[in-house]
């Protein structure tokens, strides 16, 4: 008795509060980078170009979004979640990545009862048999398996990858995995504003954290400055890369680095450019 209350304890803290952002997509795989490096060359030169102008707001684009609670039993330290928080998390999305012209589309919600499922870790047999019973839609739709993850990250999430076979094991692992809690108003303070699944989505579209490879390396995204190690909380004027070669300061606000909910507020321009050049290359519709 005593030992399980102690245990209960403990993954009720594992749950209830985070020191720092944890994330599973830190490697990004060498092809998705040397593309990143290409589409960064074409997005330079085209800036010399009448061509810039490529006008987003007129490229909004409809995202089919599926949203699957799994979950160890209907309580909230569970992994439950109410139909309310699923359209909070909906709103948040939406929100957040409202200056890049992207639109989700919350077209399915499913409740999947099942603890083995709910703790599953990533690349796990039971993460797979869990997807291939519940993703919905073609390699175009976002589909985000909001549960306890168990694991200690609050989210993770697949790139886009090329030639991936409808209904091959790639496809169905397709999508984003997010800690129940950190949806808004969910226990895991301080992300617990539905930054995460912003963040993981972000991924899902290409985008690499803003500390990729440190000073020397990058996102391979332009106009967001280097950034030498993930953020923490907020700091203020944070400047892990100095010297005329790294100007700015650390781009803490960006919701592809590491910092506190409340203090992720932008994706960039080039951030936008690189997520529709990502789409056009590995998610426009096929089939
Ligand atoms: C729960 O997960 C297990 C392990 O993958 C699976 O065998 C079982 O069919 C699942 N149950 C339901 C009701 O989906
Ligand atoms: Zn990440």
């Amino acid at each position: 008795m005593k030992f399980q209350l102690a245990l209960a304890t403990t993954l009720l803290l594992a749950t209830e509060g985070l020191s720092r952002r944890t994330c599973g997509n830190n490697n990004p795989p060498v092809e998705l980078i040397e593309q990143a490096i290409l589409f960064e060359g074409m997005t330079k030169l085209k800036a010399g170009s009448d061509q810039a102008d490529d006008d987003l707001a007129a490229r909004a684009k409809y995202v089919p979004l599926h949203i699957h609670n799994v979950y160890v039993s209907q309580t909230r330290d569970q992994g439950y979640i109410t139909e309310q928080d699923v359209q909070n998390q909906f709103k948040v999305l939406n929100d957040n990545f409202a200056s890049t012209g992207i639109v989700f589309d919350l077209v399915s919600v499913s409740y999947t009862e099942n603890k083995t499922w709910a703790n599953a870790g990533s690349g796990s047999a039971a993460e797979l048999a869990m997807k291939k019973s519940l993703r919905r839609g073609g390699y175009d739709e976002l589909n985000i398996y909001i549960r306890p993850l168990r694991s200690g990250l609050l989210g993770y999430c697949t790139f886009p990858q090329a030639n991936v076979a409808p209904n091959s094991d790639k496809f169905f692992l397709d999508g984003c995995d997010v800690l129940f809690s950190s949806v808004p108003g969910g226990s895991t303070v301080p992300f617990n504003e539905g930054k995460t699944a912003t963040h993981e989505v972000g991924h899902w579209f290409g985008l690499f954290h803003t500390f990729q490879g440190g000073c020397t390396g990058g996102d391979f995204v332009d106009d967001t400055p280097a950034q030498g190690s993930a953020t923490s909380g907020c700091p203020a004027g944070k400047d892990t890369c100095r010297g005329d070669q790294y100007p700015g300061v650390d781009p803490i606000h960006n919701y592809m680095d590491y910092s506190d909910d409340p203090c992720m507020t932008e994706f960039t321009t080039g951030q936008t450019t690189r997520i529709y050049q990502m789409w056009d290359q590995y998610r426009a519709p096929k089939w």
